[in-house]
């Protein structure tokens, strides 16, 4: 799985063979330029979700469920879940939280709609987890589980887990018949995701232990400025060929 946010990326992801799309509401940062996830709204959120829909042929597009538009009540995530797939075109749909949001997966799913689950270091609740640090170290190992079997239990079609011990996944994998999708998670998940961005090589300076680049996007995109600035400034371009007669 990768994030997408726009037509291009959904159609070169999904000509390359990632099953998943997600439209993650990390959008807030790698689109929006937000400092957390917790401003983006729904409203921001739905061209990115149309765009991605539209583009892609053969991945599952799941949205995101941003802060503060599935926490207020079981019927406030039903609609939210709802508006995704009849404005967005979705095909499913995500939100953060373990047990405590089990009946708010329930729910959505009953109203047809799929939800993956998200667990872990949940980045909507980053103030209520003390910052930005790994989850379900030690004894939390077992809440995790527990979150993890809720979820399913409500109906959870897939659980991500977001950067938890390589061995507490790996328990939690064994113990679910769901898929497990780990970001930050080790390798004994079913599947992984990453932002593209990160993935890609797009965004610059530091970037948490469990990314991994697989190409220089943001040199790529900077060499091609400069070359189209440069000629400009020489003279070189536009050339006879890129003139109309
Ligand atoms: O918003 C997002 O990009 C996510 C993934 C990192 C799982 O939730
Ligand atoms: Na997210």
């Amino acid at each position: 799985m990768l994030t997408a946010y726009d037509m291009y990326t959904a159609q070169l992801f999904d000509e390359a063979g990632i099953p998943v799309l997600l439209v993650g509401d990390s959008a807030a940062n790698n689109v929006f330029g937000y400092d957390t996830s917790l401003p983006v709204t729904v409203d921001e959120l739905m061209p990115l979700v149309r765009a991605v829909t539209g583009a892609a042929t053969h991945a599952l597009v799941v949205a995101d469920l941003p802060f503060g538009s599935y926490q207020v009540s079981v019927e406030q995530a039903v609609e939210t879940a709802v508006r995704f797939m009849k404005e967005g075109r979705a095909h499913a749909v995500k939100l953060e939280g373990g047990r405590r949001f089990a009946a708010h997966v329930e729910a959505i799913t009953a109203a047809g709609v799929p939800v993956m689950g998200h667990i872990g270091f949940t980045p909507q609740s980053e103030h209520n987890l003390g910052g930005y640090r790994v989850q379900g170290r030690g004894d939390a190992g077992v809440a995790l589980l527990e979150d993890a079997l809720a979820l399913q239990e409500a109906g959870a079609f897939a659980v991500v887990m977001e950067m938890v011990p390589g061995e507490a996944a790996k328990l939690v994998t064994g113990k679910l018949a769901v898929p497990t999708v780990g970001i930050g998670a080790g390798p004994h998940c079913d599947a992984q995701v990453l932002v593209w961005q990160d993935m890609a090589g797009l965004r610059q300076g530091g970037a948490p232990r469990f990314v991994k680049r697989y190409g220089d996007v943001a040199g790529e995109l900077t060499r091609a400025a400069q070359a189209f600035a440069e000629e400009v400034r020489g003279g070189r371009f536009p050339a006879a060929e890129h003139t109309f007669d």
